[in-house]
C-alpha cells in the first residue's frame, strides 16, 4: 500500500495534470490566495523563481499580469514578461524597472538546488528569501504585498523579523499542497509601509 505522503503527492500531481497546471506548486499559491487575497485583478506581480510557471498560470487566471524571473527559461504565457536571470544579481531590479515603474505584489517560490547538507541548504534558501525581500523593498508600491518561501531553520525567526519591519501584516503559512516532509513555509506579508531603497544585493 502506498504511503499517505505518496498518495498526497499523487493527488496534487494528478490534479495539476488534469487541470492543466504546469506544476503542483500552483495549488500552494491558490491556497495562499484563497486565505490571504494577496493578488487583485489588474495587479502587476513580480514572480521570483517562476519556472516552470504554475504560479504564473494562477496569476493569469486572477486577471493580473506578471514579470517572471528565473534562471530557467519559461514557456510563453499571456500577460507574462520573462526575465531570464539570477534574482540575487543586482541587475535584476533595473531589469524589472525597465519594464514597470512599480509593482503591486512580489512573490517568490525560489528554492536552491538541495545538497542534502541541512545547514547549507537552509542558508542558501534564506539568502534567496533575503534577496527577494530586497527586491520587494525596491520595487513595491506602498501598500503592496509580498509572499516568500522560506526553509525552516535557525535563521527563520530573524528573517521573519526583517520582513515585519516593512509590512503591517506578517504571517507564516504552510499550504496543504506542500509535501509533508518539506521544511518550506511561506511568509505572507501585506501592506508595505517603508519605501526603503536597496543598498546592496548579496550574491
Ligand atoms: C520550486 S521552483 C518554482 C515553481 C514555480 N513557483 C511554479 O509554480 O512553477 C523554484 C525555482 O527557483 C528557481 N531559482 C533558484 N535559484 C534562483 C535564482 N538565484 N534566481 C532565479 N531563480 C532561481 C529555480 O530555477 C526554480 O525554477
Amino acid at each position: 500500500m502506498k504511503s499517505l505522503e505518496k498518495r498526497r503527492k499523487d493527488y496534487y500531481y494528478q490534479r495539476a495534470k488534469s487541470e492543466g497546471y504546469r506544476s503542483r506548486a500552483s495549488f500552494k499559491l491558490l491556497e495562499i490566495q484563497e486565505r490571504y487575497h494577496v493578488i487583485r485583478r489588474g495587479d502587476v506581480v513580480v514572480d521570483l523563481g517562476a519556472a516552470p510557471g504554475g504560479w504564473l498560470q494562477v496569476i493569469h487566471h486572477l486577471e493580473a499580469s506578471a514579470i517572471a524571473v528565473d534562471l530557467q527559461q519559461i514557456a510563453p504565457l499571456e500577460g507574462v514578461t520573462p526575465i531570464r536571470g539570477d534574482l540575487t544579481s543586482p541587475e535584476i531590479v533595473n531589469k524589472i524597472q525597465e519594464i514597470v515603474d512599480a509593482v503591486d505584489v512580489v512573490i517568490s517560490d525560489a528554492a536552491p538546488n538541495l545538497s542534502g547538507a541541512w545547514s547549507l541548504d537552509h542558508a542558501r534558501s534564506i539568502n534567496l528569501s533575503a534577496c527577494a525581500l530586497e527586491i520587494a523593498k525596491y520595487v513595491l508600491k506602498p501598500g503592496g504585498n509580498f509572499v516568500v518561501k522560506v526553509f525552516q531553520g535557525d535563521l527563520f525567526d530573524t528573517f521573519t523579523r526583517d520582513v515585519s519591519a516593512y509590512f503591517r501584516f506578517v504571517k507564516a503559512f504552510n499550504p496543504r499542497a506542500s509535501r509533508k516532509q518539506s521544511a518550506e513555509t511561506y511568509i505572507i506579508a501585506k501592506r508595505y509601509v517603508r519605501a526603503d531603497r536597496l543598498t546592496k544585493l548579496s550574491g
